[in-house]
């Protein structure tokens, strides 16, 4: 049986899976020269950054296994064509968003990163060549790429190009991306070929048992990544229904939480309610599977999990009617702090950050928004906030916002403070000192029930928290 020698990995995309990923296995495997490559050249720049270390993106431990790896047998850079000509392995880890034009618009994946990818592998590869999907794709994408890379096999060539295609899909969560990789629950490996999936599986066997070294069908793994984050959104927005019938019936959704997951069928995790799922995937992966349904005429599966994303919406739309309501069905003009504009905390990821279309919704209520999060850049949070989408707005009577450095400064004359991302600097906030600067009477919203509730109430807060019933609701 042949076996590859993996001595050269190149990952296309150096992003949040990329990134990390390669880090972790520059890591536990000294041996190998890992070439991280990316068509973005800040982003390239911000990964080589040395003094002051500023990586494109904040994980934590992530700067530490950088340090120690960077420039020994980890490398990033924007020469494509080398990189891709010296791998034994290539990992796609592009980006696959949501279509905004043409197509399944709205719904499928935009392939074309991947795609590019694909022709630049035909192109510059030299001999047998490994290539693995990172990211995360529809089912059957394995066929689109392997059809790519064979049109580029000519027969009458000397240098014998061949591939082979596996699929490796990333379960790791922002925030804890470093520890998932490094203990992950599983680590899924779909194909056909034997030589390469033992090739890719011996890499991972360096620091992950063999019992949790799954090998599948392509099929079977490309299928598996999309239904296992539809499952996780699903309970996001199981538990984020309940919680408004906790806020109307007396119930707590913490207590309930706890309740139904110390059932071991149920589990304990990814149970707590909070303003709506964000992150570049759940919505993503969820439409393509949508998409797919749809394709093959399961419509009606195709519903179900359209469900899932309608609660998640209404939830954040919830969340802002509720706001505006305590403020006396009126927020114009008025200052409110935003603490957390990050989709969770511990990442300065925003895409699909429920913050965002909260945040619009107040701003379009005319309120003047201060917004505060220790690591989201202060350009990003602008950017996010530009693009106001809604043609029914009008532009002459909207709030604005501003970015502050502290809580303190954002809570400084405001008539409330809204708490959208669970960050640490968030569980220890004084709120004595808090309220002396702020308008009466004043509130705190806490979206993600991580506050010190008792001690703002005790200072003379108004409080109300996501799913808690002691808060008097109209909804
Ligand atoms: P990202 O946008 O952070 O990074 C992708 C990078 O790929 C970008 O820097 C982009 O410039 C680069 N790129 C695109 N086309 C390229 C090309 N032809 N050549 C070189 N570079 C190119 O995206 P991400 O969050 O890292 O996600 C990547 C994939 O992994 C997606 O499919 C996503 O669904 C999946 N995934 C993401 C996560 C997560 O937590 N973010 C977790 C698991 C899986
Ligand atoms: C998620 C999955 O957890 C990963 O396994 C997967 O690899 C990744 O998507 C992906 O494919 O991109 P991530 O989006 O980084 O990871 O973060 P999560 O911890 O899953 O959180 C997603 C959203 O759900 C956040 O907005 C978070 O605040 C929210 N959430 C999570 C809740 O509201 N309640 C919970 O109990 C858990």
């Amino acid at each position: 049986m042949k076996k590859y020698d993996i001595r050269k990995i190149c990952c296309i995309g150096a992003g949040y899976v990329g990134g990390p990923t390669m880090a972790v296995f520059a890591n536990y495997c000294p041996n190998i020269i890992i070439n991280v490559v990316d068509i973005n050249k800040k982003r390239i720049d911000d990964w080589n950054s040395i003094n002051p270390l500023k990586l494109p993106i904040f994980e934590p431990g992530l700067d530490k296994l950088i340090l120690r790896c960077r420039d020994k047998n980890l490398f990033f850079t924007t020469d494509l064509e080398k990189s891709i000509s010296e791998a034994d392995m290539i990992f796609i880890s592009v980006n696959t968003p949501t279509k905004t034009k043409g197509i399944g618009a709205g719904k499928a994946s935009d392939l074309k990163w991947v795609e590019a990818s694909a022709r630049q592998i035909a192109e510059f590869s030299k001999s047998h060549t490994i290539v693995v999907e990172k990211s995360t794709l529809p089912v059957k994408t394995a066929e689109t790429i392997k059809n790519i890379l064979s049109s580029s096999q000519d027969v009458n060539s000397k240098d014998k190009k061949t591939f082979s295609v596996l699929s490796n899909p990333e379960f790791l969560s922002e925030g804890n991306a470093i520890n998932d990789l490094q203990n992950p629950d599983r680590v899924l490996i779909g194909g056909e070929d034997e030589n390469s999936i033992n090739a890719l599986s011996n890499i991972y066997l360096n620091w992950v048992s063999e019992k949790k070294i799954l090998k599948t069908n392509i099929w079977s793994s490309e299928l598996s990544k999309l239904t296992a984050n539809a499952f996780l959104a699903q309970r996001i927005s199981s538990i984020n229904s309940i919680s408004a019938l906790c806020e109307v019936t007396g119930a707590d959704i913490k207590q309930v939480s706890k309740a139904i997951g110390m059932d071991t069928r149920i589990g304990q995790k990814f149970l707590t309610s909070g303003p709506g799922f964000g992150g570049s995937c759940f919505q993503k992966d969820i439409l393509n599977l949508i998409y797919l349904c749809n394709y093959y005429k399961l419509d009606e599966v195709a519903n179900y999990w359209k469900g899932v994303i309608e609660i998640n919406n209404w939830q954040k739309e919830r969340i802002s009617r509720i706001i505006v309501s305590y403020l006396f069905g009126n927020v114009s003009n008025k200052r409110i702090a935003i603490l957390g504009f990050a989709f969770k905390g511990n990442t300065n990821d925003t895409r699909q950050s429920p913050s965002i279309s909260i945040c619009k919704d107040l701003i379009e209520e005319g309120a003047h928004l201060a917004i505060y999060d220790p690591k989201v850049e202060h350009s990003r949070i602008n950017e996010d906030l530009k693009e106001i989408q809604n043609p029914n707005f009008d532009y002459q009577n909207i709030g604005n916002w501003e970015i502050c450095s502290s809580i303190k400064e954002a809570a400084f004359e405001s008539d409330a403070i809204v708490v959208l991302t669970e960050w640490d600097e968030f569980l220890h906030i004084n709120w004595q000192t808090l309220i002396k600067s702020m308008r009466k009477p004043s509130w705190v919203f806490d979206t993600r029930s991580c506050i010190n509730h008792d001690m703002a109430k005790n200072v003379g807060f108004n409080v109300w928290e996501i799913g808690n019933s002691s808060s008097i609701n109209k909804y």
